[in-house]
């Protein structure tokens, strides 16, 4: 070929980035890697090979984790722990640093390890993970600056266990290890099977940072050693990514364990294109949704939702572009679309594809020989089909059409992900109206898979729990440095012997959407004074009275969209009642606790004040994120959450839950005290007086321990707290695993209720969405 020919032709020749120094480094190893613990690899064990996806290649040994090698490590972790904790923040902030400055340093190894070991092309893993991996290094040295400053009631966790996935090694370990770090946590990193390589280099690398030895400690190996190392006592939180399979199983193996957690799970998220969309942008936005990592991204844009006047012009552009894809060697600068991590996982992208009856179309580019799947657009199915509600976590679109944007609302959260989407369209209005109404943790508009330490990324529904980057991230590495004393277990009065009865039988019924209603089991209980009067009776209220509330709660959803100021008039029209009915109240409490509860109505009041007043000052964030634009960090509601109230405190434990959750713009389904649950039943009348619209607040009565595994197991619950008294974590995390609602516990630990209105209740009543709106044409 001469020059002429190839200026005439304008096709890109190979351009392969060489990978010796890469195969150096793995050569200095002898091909065999232990673990890293305590500063050093310690030698190789029994292990597996790992393989470039692109040819097969064995790059090599690594060892699998047994329980030995998971205690060696979270010991030498806790051993370290304290020290690195109690090191001024200045000099984490340094060491954090010097980590970001070495990844730089070393960034093209890195790169091409990484590309290596995960077949993404050199490209992706050189101009997006690289940078995004320092940049976390630097933001997190910042936080850990700042963080005795900004927040001095926290401290860290302990001993923090990640494991992470295949598709983003090096960066999934960065998400997890700097905010670890930065909070004052030493870390026990297991990396997915068939990636672990970049994590022993960074391993390597972090030795020449000053970070002393046992802070950070990886182990590799598989499922087994995944599940051995988050069971082990001696760690106090887990941080996941990976499949939401695996996610539940974590869930489930932590479950009143105290530890914490948070889980980056698995998507379908909509990439919606409006008629008025810039569709060449749009097109070129969504060979990046969807085909950035061969679509192994667990926020990729895999559901197409393409408005009907401009679907047919729009898969003509996107099957031109597709057409132009360049598949090939992970290696090669010029590719676009790598190698599929493993033949497995190919096989398992295939079936899903061979067993659709949708109309398919497939890149009409050349296939490379090995393990490559060519990027493909399947038509015609329907909403319900697999293809369009399982994660495939290939280079695989699926598309349908819409007419209006309510539809585009309704296909975009008919799944039961909520990870993240892309809004396209030309309309300022529309973008910012669409926003708040799909489920998601993040929104792009007019863009796709823009990521920045400073911005929160995290999902909600069955993508998981809490957030990565910002402060509302490394919040989930902190907790109070004051913990709450083991709380004792507070009971009904038992029936006396010599019972006093008088005045009219008052029986207090649950509170439905607003209404008094009778228990559907038809089971009632008396409620004693320790003295040995009959206070009144109570409704036992069972599975269905929680279906119910639960329904009545999700038809009460113009809450969530009622103005700031609206819901903070009704809190203080809410406290107002309280007060005009302080005596009443404090009677009741005297009645039922034998203690004066005075004290306690006038907290109560006070409680209502302060959550109204936060209703219309709790402020969302803009992060300087590094684009020209912003990203707008907004709090939402939760959505309908359930709140087993403390028995203790049977007024203002009530009124603590319920208030920053509805001040929030969330619907509750509360299970009062248990001991003393008459408090909450008189609350009705203050509740239908103050111009809550019914269903906002449910109650409903009933034994904690029968009711929180109803209210756990609920499909349409997106939260549960538990304050009781008898120590229900355990069942309540466990119990949460089917639709993975975010849990709040008290681990059977005491709150003191006279304080409690602090900004964990806030956080726990939000949910943090990052917007992120690009500038210019
Ligand atoms: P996975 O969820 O099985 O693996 C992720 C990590 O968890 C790996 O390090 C693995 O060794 C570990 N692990 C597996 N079982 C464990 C257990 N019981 N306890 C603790 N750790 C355990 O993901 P896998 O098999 O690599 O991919 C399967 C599917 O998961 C993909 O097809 C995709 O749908 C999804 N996925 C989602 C990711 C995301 O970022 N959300 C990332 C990777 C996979």
């Amino acid at each position: 070929m001469t020059i002429r020919d190839i200026f005439d032709d304008m096709s890109y020749g190979p351009a392969p980035e060489s990978a010796t120094e890469a195969f150096d480094w793995i050569a200095r190893h002898d091909g065999k890697f232990g673990h890293f613990i305590n500063g050093a690899f310690i030698p190789a064990g029994q292990g597996f090979e790992t393989r470039a996806p692109a040819t097969g290649q064995v790059l090599a040994q690594v060892t699998q984790g047994s329980a030995a090698d998971i205690e060696m490590a979270v010991s030498a972790a806790r051993k370290a722990q304290s020290k690195w904790a109690a090191l001024p923040g200045h000099r984490r902030a340094q060491i954090l640093y010097a980590l970001a400055r070495l990844v730089q340093k070393h960034a093209r190894l890195l790169a091409v390890l990484e590309t290596l070991d995960c077949g993404k092309p050199i490209r992706e893993s050189r101009d997006i993970d690289l940078p995004l991996v320092a940049r976390h290094f630097y933001y997190h040295a910042g936080l850990a600056q700042l963080l005795e400053a900004e927040q001095p009631q926290m401290g860290p966790m302990g001993v923090c266990a990640a494991v992470i996935p295949w598709n983003f090694p090096l960066l999934m370990l960065a998400w997890k290890v700097a905010p670890a770090l930065a909070a004052g946590n030493t870390v026990v990193l297991k990396p997915a099977e068939w990636t672990p390589l970049t994590a022993l280099l960074f391993a390597e690398i972090s030795r020449e940072a000053g970070l002393p030895k046992g802070v950070l400690n990886i182990v590799t190996g598989d499922g087994e050693t995944g599940a051995a190392l988050v069971a082990h006592p001696g760690v106090d939180k887990v941080a996941f990514t990976g499949s939401t399979g695996v996610g539940r199983k974590i869930r489930a193996a932590t479950a009143g364990s105290g530890k914490g957690l948070t889980l980056e799970l698995g998507g379908k998220s909509p990439y919606i294109v409006f008629d008025d969309a810039d569709l060449d942008s749009a097109v070129e936005g969504l060979v990046d949704a969807i085909w950035f990592n061969g679509g192994q991204v667990c926020c990729a844009g895999s559901r197409l939702l393409v408005q009907e006047g401009v679907a047919e012009r729009f898969h003509a552009r996107l099957k031109a572009r597709m057409d132009g894809l360049r598949i090939g060697d992970p290696l090669d600068k010029c590719i676009d679309v790598g190698a599929i991590i493993d033949p497995e996982h190919l096989a398992r992208i295939t079936a899903m594809v061979d067993a659709c009856d949708g109309q398919i179309h497939r890149a009409a580019t050349d296939l490379p020989a090995g393990c490559y799947y060519p990027p493909t657009l399947i038509t015609g199915l329907s909403a319900a089909s697999p293809l369009m509600q399982e994660e495939v976590f290939g280079p695989v679109l699926v598309s349908m059409t819409f007419r209006t944007p309510a539809e585009a609302v309704e296909l975009a959260n008919n799944t039961r992900y909520g990870l993240a989407a892309s809004v396209w369209t030309e309309n300022v209005n529309l973008a910012l109206d669409m926003a708040p109404k799909i489920r998601a943790g993040v929104v792009w508009i007019n863009a796709t898979n823009l990521f920045d330490a400073a911005a929160g990324f995290g999902g909600v529904r069955e993508s998981g729990f809490g957030r990565e980057g910002g402060w509302e991230g490394l919040m989930a590495w902190l907790r109070p440095k004051v913990q709450g004393k083991a709380l004792k277990p507070v009971l009904p009065v038992d029936a006396p012997a010599d019972p006093q009865v008088e005045g009219i039988d008052r029986t207090a019924k649950l509170y439905i959407g607003g209404k008094q209603a009778r228990p559907d089991g038809g089971y009632s209980r008396a409620v004693w004074s320790p003295k040995g009067r009959l206070l009144g009776h109570v409704g036992i209220g069972n599975r269905k009275d929680i279906r119910n509330a639960v329904e009545a709660a999700h038809a009460a959803k113009g809450w969530a969209s009622a103005t700031a100021h609206l819901r903070a008039q009704v809190i203080y029209y809410i406290a107002e009642n309280l007060s005009a009915r302080a005596d009443e109240f404090a009677d009741r409490l005297r009645q039922m606790t034998g203690k004066d509860g005075k004290a306690e109505v006038e907290a109560a009041i006070a409680r209502l004040f302060t959550w109204a007043a936060r209703a219309d000052k709790v402020e969302g964030r803009v992060k300087p994120v590094p684009i020209r634009g912003v990203a707008l960090a907004m709090n939402e509601p939760v959505g309908v959450v359930g709140a087993i109230c403390p028995d203790e405190a049977p007024l203002l434990g009530f009124v603590s839950l319920m208030a920053p959750l509805i001040a929030m713009g969330n619907r509750a389904v509360l299970v009062p005290s248990e001991a003393f649950p008459l408090a909450a039943t008189d609350f009705y009348q203050v509740l239908d007086t103050s111009d809550l619209p019914g269903g906002v607040v449910n109650i409903v009565t009933g034994r904690h321990a029968e009711l929180a595994p109803v209210l756990a197991g609920h499909m349409d619950l997106d939260a549960l707290w538990s304050f009781s008294s008898s120590d229900l974590s355990a069942r309540v995390e466990a119990g949460s695993t089917a639709n993975l609602k975010r849990c709040w516990v008290n681990h059977g630990r005491a709150t003191d209720w006279t304080r409690a209105d602090g900004p964990d209740f806030q956080r726990a009543a939000t949910e943090v969405k990052t917007v992120w709106l690009p500038y210019g044409e």
